[in-house]
């Protein structure tokens, strides 16, 4: 291909000077040309012979959209320099061709671009539909033609299936194809219009890198603009997006109300899109097949076989509950009716038979929700012994108390409420019925007349027992249902589908728990508007996720238990409320993680939960050490709480009992513990220790470190000092480059990496002496935290106290991040380095979330200090938090949490390893059992802050919790709970892996 031919074309046709390179085509040939100013144009060069009339429908479809609506990224036709749209020009072999120009649009295309959001696919489908509506009434004498793109003429494929070779594919194209035909007299009678009829992944841009948002920046290549129904536009839209979507029924949806938010859909439009979009898939893999047997050596015509053959083949669904869910997420009614049926429902409110033979109205509400309740102790197991228990705060005798509709519930534990691989995968929580506890036996009444539509008795662990689902019918004829779970299997034997039910007829009465599926007695009491999709297995509870869906299919059903809705919808605390009150109250400096930030309320292990019930794998937080909400410490502090809690100025074994443990995992020579509140207090002790031990008050310590939020420590925290508005250095203290033998000065190939960075410290020794502020000690977090996860080269901190030591100093280890087993190999930190510290800090896992420090250290310096006043720290080792701390610290040998950490540590390790293999964006993998930094890097090699960023909010957006840290915020930390297991590991994996590789893509 003669590049300088068209670029010479370009240049005496349309005046424009450019670097051309050469784009993909089917048949025509594309260049991308880019001038001096950057700006960039598409030449587009027809293939010889190509009509004149299909350029010129094009030319005039792109003017016809810049005129109506000028605001749609559609690229603007550039006219030649005689003010002509098109051009006839010879090629370089002397071919005709017709030639045009159009304005190149910002972004890569839609199939290179991730993440393909939810939000991204709705504005695609906003885009598409401005465009159908800019379209409308723009005409042209060969819009009607004959191709076999036209989704209208797609009935072709029927005759040349026997093209595939594989007999479950004929099957499978064929029944399409049947449903197809049968829908064609509906499409023959909806309005035809100008379509763009190719909106697949190649022809819609994308704008937006990184954190920034996703923005639809072009709609581009009217090539197969025709006359049909706008329909087949959004269907062949929606074929593409759906493909290897990791949830296409919410690709769909986005799409579809996109579509409909700019131009309206009626619901029989709706309804169409999924069977179109399956034919338009059939007429995809057919043809490719047939090309390819004309061509067996050329890519281009099977590139999307592949994935269009997995869409069809992996996934079967319903379409009534898909029209059902985009009917709910356009706003239209989910079945023809369903208006009418909530009107009735509302006007016969207070006029229904009493389900419960009873008046509800005084009945008191009995929250099960994610804030208000703690069933089950374990949410992700409900041991049948609690599920008999449910609610048993709220009973009162034989008196009803009612559950609520709409609550989100950690009590669904079961494998089929979970929607994804992990435990953290998206989870069913969301109640859709209300619930009325009452003994078992109590009998109910039907609230209306109605037909059984289904009487059985469900056996299945924590299913329903007795089930019947009434069919109902409004004066007007509209159809409803309601559904009665964990009832007396007795009803099975007296009723069978099809009998009648009268108003007011007793019909069933509550089943205890050995019949009721296992529950505390109660009737599951839930309406639904259609039975489409959902036939006789109707799910009790949705993902919060769609309940836009489900609220519209399975309504609050208060009124036909003549009760105002409002009394039995649940509403969670709204995370935006709260939000805004931490900005009335609190300081703005109080920072919040995510873009979209995170409301926990309930955890559990390594797992935490959100208001909506949504699971969320903790990956970062190292205080829970044993893992949240652990049996062993409810129960201690329950349990002293109960009998007393006071300070050390009273005997109480708790407080040696605490200290003989910590002091059994530490070096002889560490012999005196203080009690105090947190990390801050302990590192603020320890200064003053090491003041009054030494005389001096001059401290060296590593750059980026952080001891804590206190005046003192704060001066020796350059994470903060440092920082943007941070206080500086004071006169008291010498930073040294942190041992960091990645970034820093001394490399890992340098075998003397340890004791060069070590002698960094001879000249900070030197500035405080110099100042006369003589050398009180060194303090370091063992292994650097905030400064990026770093695991200082051996001996290093050895080379380091000898220098301290030699100009009198003491030598501190803040282990608050380090300690208590996090490192698998390890107990603290130190002992990797080889290192005897004078004094030893500890922090935040200690207390499992309960405030506790510890400073533990020399009998010689703790005597020094003694000569000094009183040292009273009142809730530092008070009785509570003596019994906890030590809790902790046996539960890390009784679960041997020590060992998981080494043993997950090293999975980790290793899969991360892996991962660095595969991902360019991935610098340095480092650390040491459950501490651990994935340094993520530019394709220069410098910090990749953004990426970092990025991958933070994705893995969020995928239920994992990670943090990042480092100078320059670059590099990911994982640290979870040591309770993390072999699934929890991979998890992280997989996610990483996905999200590294939407960072990768061109
Ligand atoms: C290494 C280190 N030391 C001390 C502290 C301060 O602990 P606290 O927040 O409990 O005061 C922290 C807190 O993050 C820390 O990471």
């Amino acid at each position: 291909m003669n590049l300088q031919h068209w670029a010479d074309a370009l240049n005496s046709h349309w005046g424009i000077t450019a670097d051309l390179r050469r784009l993909d085509g089917e048949y025509d040939l594309n260049f991308m040309a880019t001038d001096a100013d950057g700006t960039g144009y598409i030449l587009k060069a027809m293939r010889p012979g190509c009509e004149g009339w299909l350029v010129e429908m094009q030319v005039q479809a792109f003017q016809h959209i810049a005129a109506q609506a000028p605001e749609l990224p559609c690229p603007r036709v550039i006219p030649s320099s005689n003010v002509e749209a098109m051009l006839s020009l010879p090629d370089d072999s002397g071919a005709d061709r017709l030639c045009w120009v159009l304005e190149c649009l910002p972004g890569k295309c839609y199939a290179n671009a991730a993440p393909k959001t939810a939000s991204l696919i709705h504005e695609v489908g906003a885009a598409l539909g401005g465009v159908g509506k800019a379209l409308a009434d723009f005409q042209h004498p060969n819009l009607a033609r004959d191709f076999k793109w036209d989704l209208m003429q797609a009935g072709w494929v029927g005759s040349e299936i026997d093209s595939l070779s594989d007999p479950s594919k004929q099957s499978l194209i064929k029944e399409i194809e049947t449903t197809f035909a049968n829908l064609e007299p509906v499409l023959q009678s909806l309005p035809k219009q100008a379509i763009h009829n190719d909106a697949n992944d190649y022809n819609i841009m994308v704008t937006g890198e990184l954190t920034e948002p996703r923005r639809v920046s072009g709609l581009i290549d009217l090539g197969d603009i025709c006359a049909a129904p706008r329909v087949c536009d959004l269907a062949i839209a929606a074929a593409y997006i759906v493909l290897d979507h990791l949830d296409p029924e919410a690709a769909l949806t986005a799409l579809v109300a996109g579509y409909h938010s700019t131009y309206p859909l009626t619901a029989q439009e709706v309804d169409l899109v999924y069977p179109l979009l399956r034919m338009r898939l059939a007429v995809s893999v057919v043809n490719s097949t047939l090309m390819a047997a004309e061509n067996p050596d050329d890519p281009y015509v099977t590139i999307s076989q592949a994935p269009a053959w997995r869409f069809l083949e992996g996934h079967d669904l319903h379409p009534g509950l898909l029209s059902a869910r985009l009917r709910a997420a356009c706003g239209m009614p989910v079945v023809e009716g369903a208006e009418r049926v909530m009107d009735w429902l509302h006007s016969e409110r207070g006029n229904f038979a009493p389900l419960m033979g009873a008046d509800l109205k005084d009945a008191p509400m009995g929250s099960l929700s994610v804030e208000n309740s703690t069933w089950p102790q374990n949410p992700f197991h409900m041991p049948l012994q609690e599920a008999a228990r449910v609610g048993e705060e709220f009973e009162d005798g034989d008196k009803i108390w009612l559950g609520y509709y709409h609550e989100p519930r950690l009590i669904y534990t079961e494998p089929a409420f979970r929607k994804g691989p992990f435990k953290a995968s998206n989870r069913r929580t969301v109640h859709l019925a209300v619930d009325a506890f009452a003994p078992a036996g109590t009998p109910m009444f039907a609230p209306l007349a109605g037909e059984v539509f289904v009487v059985e008795n469900r056996t299945g662990h924590l299913d329903y027992g007795g089930v019947i689902i009434l069919r109902h019918e409004t004066p007007a004829g509209d159809p409803f249902y309601t559904l009665y779970g964990h009832l007396d299997p007795e009803c099975c034997e007296r009723l069978a589908q099809g009998d009648q039910i009268e108003k007011g007829a007793q019909f069933c009465r509550l089943g205890d728990a050995s019949m009721n599926g296992g529950w505390a007695p109660h009737v599951h009491f839930q309406l639904a508007l259609t039975t489409q999709g959902i036939e006789a297995d109707w799910p009790g509870v949705g993902d919060p996720d769609e309940m836009y869906m489900w609220r519209a299919i399975c309504p609050n059903p208060a009124a036909l238990l003549n009760l105002p809705d409002e009394k039995c919808r649940y509403q969670p605390t709204n995370k935006d409320t709260i939000r805004k009150g931490r900005q009335d109250h609190f300081g703005d400096n109080l920072s919040l993680t995510y873009s979209d930030p995170v409301m926990l309320l309930r955890g559990w292990k390594h797992h935490l939960f959100d208001e909506w019930g949504r699971p969320y794998l903790d990956a970062y937080n190292n205080v829970p050490h044993v893992g949240h909400a652990h049996p062993r410490i409810q129960a201690v502090a329950a349990d002293q709480l109960k009998r007393m809690n006071s300070n050390t100025r009273y005997l109480h074994p708790a407080q040696t009992a605490f200290a003989d443990k910590i002091l059994s995992k530490l070096p002889d020579h560490l012999e005196v513990c203080f009690f105090v509140n947190s990390g801050s207090e302990a590192n603020e002790l320890a200064l003053r220790l090491a003041r009054a031990h030494t005389g001096a008050k001059g401290m060296v310590t590593p750059d980026h470190g952080y001891h804590g939020n206190t005046t003192g420590v704060i001066d020796v925290s350059a994470y903060k000092f440092n920082a943007k508005g941070g206080i500086g250095k004071s006169n008291w203290v010498e930073l040294v480059e942190v041992a960091d033998d990645y970034r820093g000065s001394f490399k890992r190939d340098d075998a003397d990496r340890a004791q060069k960075f070590a002698d960094l410290v001879d000249p900070a020794i030197e500035a405080l002496q110099e100042r006369g502020q003589g050398v009180a000690g060194f303090i370091a977090e063992t292994f650097p935290s905030v400064g990026g996860q770093i695991i200082p080269p051996r001996g290093y901190l050895p080379a380091v106290y000898e220098k301290i030591r030699a100009a009198g100093g003491i030598c501190i280890a803040d282990e608050v991040q380090t300690g208590l087993g996090r490192l698998g190999d390890y107990y603290f930190g130190f002992e990797h380095q080889g290192a005897s510290p004078d004094i030893v800090v500890m922090g935040k896992p200690i207390g499992n979330g309960h405030p506790i420090g510890v400073l533990v250290t020399t009998r010689a310096i703790a005597d020094s200090f003694a000569k000094g006043p009183e040292f009273f720290s009142t809730f530092g080792g008070s009785t509570l938090s003596c019994r906890m701390g030590k809790e902790v610290l046996d539960i890390v040998d009784d679960e041997d949490l020590q060992e998981n950490a080494r043993l997950m540590g090293a999975d980790l390790i290793a899969g991360l390893n892996a991962l660095g293999a595969k991902h360019s964006c991935v610098g340095d993998i480092r650390g040491m059992g459950l501490f651990l930094g994935v340094e993520l890097i530019n394709v220069d090699g410098s910090e990749a802050t953004q990426i970092c960023a990025y991958v933070k909010n994705r893995m969020r957006d995928h239920r994992i919790l990670i943090g990042s840290e480092g100078p320059k915020d670059n590099i990911l930390k994982i640290r979870p709970p040591l309770t993390i297991d072999a699934e929890g590991v991979q998890m992280i994996l997989t996610v990483l892996d996905s999200v590294l590789s939407e960072v990768a893509l061109p």
